[in-house]
């Protein structure tokens, strides 16, 4: 090797630049939010043919399970976004914190703490939820009613499963609280990604707010129309 490129500086990887840099880090927590959103609402529609005859659901549940190789390309990469999310999320926190003047952090400590205890709270029981949730309708290991149910066409009867598992009031409340907290979540970290990539300006932050919360009511009534109607045996 010369002397001439053992001296040379290593140039820095600008995708590792990127993803070190704190507005780097803003950008992949919006992004990665967008893909979780887009997620839950595209869910959401699938659920909602717990209305429709239980062949639509069962049919759609068959479609997925039949994508193989790729449903689980879609769980890994919706994994890794999941994590990429959380992962950014918790050192921009601890940046911004590090960032903090005495004077300000004293001023708003009250606040702060209050504010970070909620967040912890809320983001330890929809942690929980999503353990529960992948535990009891993905890997059906939690016991429930018509867990291993079959439908008239030898499929997975989702239908009932969805059914038995909202049958318990337990179960039910459970997730009317996480689906609460989530959509409060989902309706404020809408709102983040304009002012993230800049377009939230004065006069588009009336709409906007709108549309975060509009965005949160929708999908809150959507999941827990599902939950309630179960429950109290409209659908059953
Ligand atoms: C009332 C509300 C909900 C119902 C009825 C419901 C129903 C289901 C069902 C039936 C499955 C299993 C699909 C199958 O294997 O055939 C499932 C999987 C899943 N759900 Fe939900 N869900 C609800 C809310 C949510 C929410 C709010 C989230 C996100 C925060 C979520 C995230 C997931 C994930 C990540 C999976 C695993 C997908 C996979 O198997 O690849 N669900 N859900």
């Amino acid at each position: 090797m010369s002397t001439a490129a053992a001296a040379a500086p290593s140039r820095p990887n600008p995708l590792a630049a990127f993803y070190a840099s704190t507005i780097g880090k803003k950008w992949i927590v919006a992004l990665t939010g967008l893909g979780l959103i887009g997620f839950v609402i595209g869910h959401l529609l699938g659920n909602l043919q717990i209305f429709l005859p239980p062949d639509y659901i069962n049919t759609y549940a068959k479609k997925l399970k039949d994508l193989g190789p790729l449903l689980w390309i879609i769980r890994f990469g919706l994994l890794g976004i999941f994590v990429l999310h959380v992962v950014n999320t918790i050192q921009l926190r601890q940046r911004s914190a590090a960032a903090r003047p005495e004077a300000y952090a004293v001023e708003r400590k009250k606040a702060a703490s209050k504010a970070s205890l909620t967040m912890i709270i809320s983001g330890l029981i929809l942690l929980a939820f999503i353990v529960f949730h992948l535990l009891h309708f993905t890997l059906t290991v939690i016991p429930t009613k018509d867990i291993h149910v079959l439908d008239p066409l030898g499929r997975h009867d989702v239908y009932r499963m969805v059914v038995g598992g909202f049958q318990n009031p337990l179960v039910s409340i459970f997730y009317l609280i996480s689906m609460g907290l989530l959509c409060m979540h989902i309706s404020h970290g809408f709102q983040s990604v304009f002012q993230t990539i800049g377009l939230r300006t004065r006069r588009l932050s009336g709409p906007l707010n709108l549309l975060s919360n509009g965005l949160g009511w929708f999908l809150f009534l959507g999941n827990a129309a599902i939950v309630l109607a179960i429950l109290f045996g409209l659908v059953k």
